[in-house]
């Protein structure tokens, strides 16, 4: 109840059969101590008189990107800039594809345009439509930049047809919105300490071994860290990836590189999330020129390289360690190894034979495991969501940390 209280949030509402599902969204909002703003497009309209918006929000509700009101304000502006969260809700294919192609024709798409505030999307439409490879596309876009989605449910739809395509139950909307204001602040004053990426291990100046992670989960970690408040350290192996806003970035190759920079970073953070795929060995001699294919057979010695994350178990007194288990057999078993013989708190652990999981993935799905021995269950799911599900159960965990201030 008190998460929402004054909590300023815009609905958008576009033109689907759901539309009227929306008033249902905006009434509870409302008693849960929101203040709620709502745009309509001119289809939602068709669906759902605005009348019954004003009086559910008990505001007026925006449709026009030219009408004069009496201040001298300019709605979508103003409108974006007083949100603290948009929700969309239906979010038609129109309004995805509009967004994702970077289309501001209307208030709702301008208002998007312009906002600085997160916005979520709760898609409802015909399940050929939803899975319309276009749409997922404009969707895995969408999440890419930042936008969070809410997905549909599957079930009979308006149309008659069964598939995914339903509007997400009203309570799982409710949750979601719920969940974002809640995480919102929850690591302030904390410091976070990520890693991310692979790393490299030179055998002359253009080779190298190395392997797939593409760094997307350590990254959805320091930005999800970020959105909650933390101030986030990455460090981070080569990837292709931008670093999120407000996290600061250290590049890295070599894990004994990577190595110095954690141990740096170490003595001031309060988390760390050991999520990089850290190259085991390195060859043993590096040549410093590049090596010429003269013999039939290269034969190259591999040294150990030195374990970060069992370095800082050692280093760890009161720090929360986070590691990672990228498995492809008996997942439990190791990763609890892992977590024992690096005296971790809380280790993930992957099946990275698994569809939705792994290397390059966009959706992780995994085990996590707390040094009691608990082991909760985290289906597949998008890896920024991931990210916060594995934060909610750390911190949920840890009720009180030493908030330091450096
Ligand atoms: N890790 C690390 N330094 C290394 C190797 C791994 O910090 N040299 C960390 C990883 O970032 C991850 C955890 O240890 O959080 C487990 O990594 P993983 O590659 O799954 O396991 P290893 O310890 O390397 O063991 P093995 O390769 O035998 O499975």
């Amino acid at each position: 109840m008190e998460v929402l209280k004054d909590k300023r949030i815009l609905i958008g509402i576009t033109g689907g059969i759901a539309a009227y599902k929306a008033a249902e969204v905006v009434s509870s909002l409302v008693k849960k101590g929101a203040q709620v703003k709502v745009i309509m497009t001119a289809h939602a309209m068709e669906f759902i008189k605005p009348l019954t918006l004003e009086t559910l929000s008990g505001n007026p509700v925006y449709y026009d990107m030219f009408s004069r009101p009496g201040a001298w304000e300019i709605d979508h502006i103003s409108l974006a800039k007083w949100a603290e969260l948009v929700v969309v809700v239906p979010a038609t294919a129109n309004i995805l594809g509009k967004v994702a192609h970077g289309i501001a024709d209307d208030l709702l798409s301008t208002t998007i345009m312009a906002t600085r505030a997160q916005v979520i999307f709760a898609p409802a439409m015909n399940t050929n439509m939803y899975t319309n490879p276009i749409v997922q596309e404009n969707i895995s876009f969408l999440r890419s930049k930042g936008y969070m989605f809410i997905p549909p449910a599957a079930g009979r739809l308006a149309c008659g047809d069964y598939g995914e395509g339903k509007l997400a139950d009203i309570q799982d909307i409710l949750a979601e919105i719920d969940n974002y204001f809640s995480r919102k602040s929850d690591l302030k004053g904390l410091k976070v300490l990520v890693t991310a990426g692979p790393t490299r291990e030179y055998l002359d100046p253009v080779r190298f071994i190395s392997n797939p992670s593409s760094g997307k989960m350590g990254y959805a970690i320091a930005a999800a860290c970020a959105e909650r408040g933390a101030d986030v350290e990455l460090v981070s192996g080569p990837v292709l990836l931008s670093p999120p806003p407000g996290v600061r970035l250290h590049r890295v190759e070599t894990a004994q590189e990577m190595f110095e920079k954690v141990m740096e970073l170490f003595p001031s953070c309060n988390i760390v999330f050991k999520a990089a795929a850290v190259g085991d060995y390195r060859p043993e001699a590096y040549c410093p020129t590049k090596i010429k294919k003269d013999s039939e057979r290269l034969i190259l010695t591999l040294i150990k390289n030195p374990d970060i994350l069992k370095e800082l178990g050692r280093r760890k007194d009161d720090r929360i360690l986070v590691g990672f288990a990228a498995e492809t057999e008996n997942i439990e078993e190791y990763a609890r190894k892992k977590m024992r013989e690096k005296n971790l708190d809380f280790i993930v652990a992957n099946d990275v034979t698994r569809h939705g999981a792994g290397f390059e993935k966009n959706t992780n799905e995994g085990l996590l495991i707390t040094r009691e021995g608990e082991v909760i269950a985290i289906p597949q799911m998008d890896k920024r969501e991931f990210a916060h599900r594995i934060i909610d159960e750390v911190i949920k965990r840890i009720p009180v940390l030493r908030r330091v201030s450096n």
